[in-house]
């Protein structure tokens, strides 16, 4: 028998809210049954955008007011939850809704139609990977009123006719990435497996930030599989290094240097101690094996010591910027290595690709966050705030701010990219952005599907006095801190929120993420027009350094 039959009107039910139109709200089940809540059905009073009362991703207690078995669907209501409801006497008239609606005796006819409308708009974005909210962006202009310059910025993109165009290698990356080189670095995953227990990653910005990002976002911050991965030549804090080295006693490892330049200081160094450990443990030979360069094709002092030692070499492409190359070798190899899926990575890359492929703003919502970050800089905003609520999405905004901090940051321009974890920072800056300096606005960044629930266990004596919340998921209270955050922070704080919801943690959701920051980094700073593939402010600092250093 059908599930659809366990469902009868009166009841009251909880869903999730998966998809929203100018007339109603879908409704999903786990077992797989549909529903609408029709516009009329959402509250007793005039409603005139839906997504003030709902968003994508929330869980909903709703009443049954029709069944239809035919086509396995539900009529839901919430303001038959409510007491007293006149329910059916008001009929509402809504911008999009058809002219042959009349009032609610006909929304089962149209239900159909608008779940296959619905379905079909849902598949081409991306399977539904990635969605943007700007309903508490508190915005003053309109966005499509940036149409024609985002045309303008959207063709600098992908003819490469705009600032730094030698760069924009990225673009068109996720559809003629190097082949050959992909399957290279899955054989020599497949040949190492099994053969070290700590992966030793050597680079710094852009040549460290996404695979650790994708790392950790991925396989969590204690996964149970894969190696221990840890990452190296990020610094030189001399009590790190030496803990590393400790570490690492009696384990076996295998080492990845990254580096485009071939020069970088904080990675040579650490490369120079961690490549004569390895020979001294494992002598010469064996070394060779198990150390890995990635670098230029051609030129740079890794890249000759790379020759010289006889390591096995992978490229940075000439044309992609550190920031941007987490899908060439620099992010692929580390992650191969450390088991993740690098295939499904690169489908999530594609998909965005295909998705963001338009300089239609309708259709592409990486240049409506674009344009959203512009708008809020010319309201006054001078910080945005990167808001995760998952403890393993912290490095996502390490590699975010990185992105957006070197692109954007130039000719006394920019926003300044900051991030937090909440609930733990709500503990430390959650009073600033409450209550202080409204200098900045906050982007969410939630993700769906988290793994791995825990249910909230009773206790017989309630000592502590939480109760309240036995044989809740874990994962809704974090839903419930958040969505009392966004009203507390929007509402009541006056903090403009952009929210960016991603389908869940896997490698291809990760690759779509990561082409949405690009495609959205790149406009938001042609819209500024910035070059945003250079980075000329931290040579200042290396200058001052090699100074003191006595480097030639
Ligand atoms: O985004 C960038 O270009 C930088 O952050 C670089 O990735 C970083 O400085 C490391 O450079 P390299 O790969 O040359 O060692």
């Amino acid at each position: 028998m059908s599930v659809i039959n366990d469902y009868k009107v009166g009841m009251t039910v909880y869903g999730k809210i998966s998809g929203i139109k100018p007339y109603g709200a879908f409704v999903s089940f786990e077992d797989g049954v549909n529903g609408l809540i029709h516009i009329s059905e959402i509250s007793n009073g005039f409603v005139r955008n839906i997504s003030n009362y709902v968003q994508i991703g929330d869980y909903c207690m709703l009443k049954v007011i029709d069944v239809d078995t035919q086509t396995k669907q539900l009529r839901l209501s919430f303001k038959a939850l409510e007491q007293n409801t006149r329910k059916y006497q008001k009929r509402v008239k809504f911008e999009g809704m058809p002219d042959n609606v009349k009032g609610f005796g006909s929304i089962s006819d149209k239900l159909d139609d608008w779940i296959k409308d619905f379905n079909k708009n849902e598949k081409k974005n991306g399977e539904n990977m990635l969605k943007l909210d700007l309903n508490y962006a508190k915005l003053d202009k309109d966005i499509f009123s940036y149409q024609e310059k985002v045309n303008e910025a959207h063709k600098w993109l992908h003819e490469k006719s705009g600032k730094g165009s030698d760069y924009v290698g990225w673009v068109e990356w996720p559809n003629n990435y190097d082949k050959e080189e992909f399957d290279r670095i899955l054989s020599l995953s497949e040949k190492l497996k099994g053969k070290y227990d700590v992966l030793l990653v050597c680079g710094i910005g852009g040549s460290y930030l996404g695979a650790r990002a994708a790392l950790e976002m991925i396989r969590g911050l204690y996964p149970e599989k894969g190696p221990e991965v840890i990452f190296v030549g990020n610094t030189f804090s001399n009590t790190y290094i030496s803990q590393v080295l400790k570490h690492i006693e009696g384990k076996d490892v295998v080492l990845n240097v990254i580096s485009k330049s071939g020069t970088t200081t904080e990675t040579a160094l650490a490369f120079r101690i961690f490549k004569q450990y390895i020979e001294k443990r494992y002598g010469k030979e064996e070394a060779r094996e198990r150390i890995i360069a990635t670098t230029d094709k051609n030129k740079g002092t890794l890249k000759a010591l790379a020759d010289k030692e006889g390591y096995e070499e992978f490229v940075v492409p000439d044309d992609i910027g550190g920031r941007y190359s987490v899908f060439t070798a620099v992010g692929l190899l580390p992650l191969a290595l450390a088991g993740v899926d690098i295939k499904e990575l690169m489908e999530g890359s594609k998909l965005a690709y295909n998705d963001l492929a338009t300089s239609k703003l309708e259709d592409n919502a990486a240049y409506r966050y674009a344009v959203a970050r512009r708008i809020l800089n010319d309201q006054g905003y001078k910080s945005e705030m990167f808001v995760s609520y998952h403890l393993q999405l912290t490095m996502v905004g390490e590699w975010w701010k990185q992105l957006f901090g070197e692109s954007e940051g130039k000719d006394g321009n920019g926003l300044l990219p900051t991030s937090v974890c909440y609930s733990t920072d709500l503990h430390s800056l959650g009073q600033f952005v409450q209550d202080g300096n409204k200098c900045l606005y906050e982007t969410l960044f939630l993700i769906d599907n988290m793994p791995e629930d825990i249910i909230f266990p009773n206790d017989d004596e309630n000592l502590d006095g939480m109760n309240y919340l036995s044989g809740k998921n874990v994962s809704w209270v974090n839903k419930m801190a958040q969505e009392g955050t966004l009203s507390a922070h929007s509402e009541e704080g006056g903090v403009p929120n952009i929210i960016i919801n991603l389908k869940d943690n896997s490698a291809k959701a990760f690759g779509y993420m990561i082409y949405f920051f690009f495609k959205a980094c790149g406009m938001t700073c042609y819209l500024l027009d910035i070059n945003p593939f250079n980075q000329p402010g931290v040579e200042v600092y290396k200058k001052k350094m090699f100074k003191l250093l006595g480097k030639e």
